[in-house]
């Protein structure tokens, strides 16, 4: 049997005509599973042009039979509106309800060819696509806030380009977690996201006054969450991160249907019912399609004064959970806060200092996102 690994390096070879890109830089095979002398795989088509189709099949099929692959299960799906945008702005072009030229630094001629005759640029930063990750749990306060903005504090320190999505329209609290105080700025009809710790945040609620309570209808959720995506200046981004609402709801699903690429992290204390209720939200991913990069055990054990470790809140929920998931269990994070202090300049009350325990641990979950990503 190929590893998935073989089918990537065989298909390196086939280019896109448009963009003159290698399919697999640009991400267009996906789903890639490989079973005994079979191989399973998506294509992502840009064009709808049926001769290119025909084409790809044909080169899609040659290369995999010359590592010796002889039936290639091959289903091909439409780019999405989301992947498309993400395509362009991979590539260095200007799509609708793209900024990357402007941060870039991209001359405005080019961005006019580019949307007029779609003509392939290189990105001048060589910029890979965006990788979307939503951070969910089944339950709420099991720190699936915490996880989202430590990760994505642990990627910028590791160079990466990051953002948050505070996609928790109800209980929003990035911002307050990573002691934010400014509000975002817009740039003519764009809305810049405000950074800190070389994070790009946008949260709902940087849009509540005083802490009033919002009341979003059904539809308004969804309109916020494409809003946050479409209307936002977030220039290139390595990661965005999306901080779900607990459980199974609307707006998880919302993330699902609109970005059919993301891949999920599921996050739960070390309680057996904590893990049971997580894999739900699991469950939702796995149906919808979307990978389960890990599992992450947060309140995992606490360690005493004698530098034993106590199991307050139960133990093996997070490895329960990545058995029945089939998922990785990325990481046992202990109890304890942060060790900050409102004086420091760059006070936060939930991101963990990059040299301590919980601070190294995170930087360990962020190393191994990127390695799974790569
Ligand atoms: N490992 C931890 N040790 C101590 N407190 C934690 C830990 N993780 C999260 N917390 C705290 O628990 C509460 C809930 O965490 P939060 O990230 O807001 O959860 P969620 O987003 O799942 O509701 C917050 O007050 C947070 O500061
Ligand atoms: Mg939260």
């Amino acid at each position: 049997m190929v590893s998935k690994e073989q089918v990537l390096e065989a298909l390196a070879s086939i280019y896109d005509g448009e963009f003159h890109k290698s399919v697999v830089e640009l991400r267009l095979v996906r789903d890639i599973m490989p079973k005994d002398d079979r191989v399973n795989l998506t294509f992502v088509l840009t064009t709808e042009d049926e001769h290119t189709k025909q084409q790809y099949e044909h080169d899609v099929k040659e290369a995999l039979a010359r590592i010796g692959v002889e039936t290639v299960n091959l289903r091909f799906r439409m780019i999405t509106e989301y992947e498309w945008n993400d395509l362009q702005r991979s590539v260095g072009q200007n799509g609708e309800g793209s900024a990357a030229g402007a941060v870039s630094g991209q001359k405005d001629g080019s961005q006019g060819a580019a949307a007029a005759g779609r003509t392939p640029a290189t990105s001048p930063s060589g910029a890979g696509l965006t990788h979307y990750i939503a951070i969910a749990s089944g339950k709420g306060g099991v720190g699936k806030s915490t996880v989202t903005v430590n990760l994505a504090v642990a990627l910028a320190r590791q160079g990466k380009r990051v953002g948050i999505i505070d996609a928790d329209i109800y209980g929003f609290s990035v911002p307050d977690m990573m002691g934010i105080e400014e509000n975002p700025q817009t740039e003519g009809d764009k809305i810049l996201p405000v950074e800190k710790f070389g994070v790009k945040v946008m949260s709902m609620g940087f849009f509540v006054q005083d802490n009033a309570p919002i009341i979003w209808r059904g539809p308004m959720l969804g309109k916020m969450l494409k809003n946050f995506l479409t209307e936002v200046d977030w220039g290139e981004l390595d990661y965005l991160l999306l901080d779900l609402p607990p459980g199974t709801g609307d707006v998880a699903l919302d993330v699902h249907q609109m970005i059919p690429a993301s891949k999920e992290i599921i996050v739960t204390t070390p309680h057996a019912t904590a893990a049971f209720v997580a894999a739900r939200a699991g469950a939702m991913a796995q149906q919808t399609g979307h990978e389960i990069l890990g599992i992450v055990e947060n309140m995992a054990y606490y360690t005493n004064r004698l530098g034993e470790n106590e199991y307050v809140f139960g133990r093996g929920g997070g490895a329960k959970l990545a058995e029945e998931l089939h998922a990785e269990l990325l990481a046992q994070i202990p109890l304890g806060a942060p060790d900050n202090h409102a004086a420091e300049p760059d006070y936060s009350p939930s991101v963990y200092k990059a040299d301590t325990q919980t601070g190294l641990m995170y930087q360990e979950v962020a190393a191994r996102i990127v390695e799974k990503l790569a």
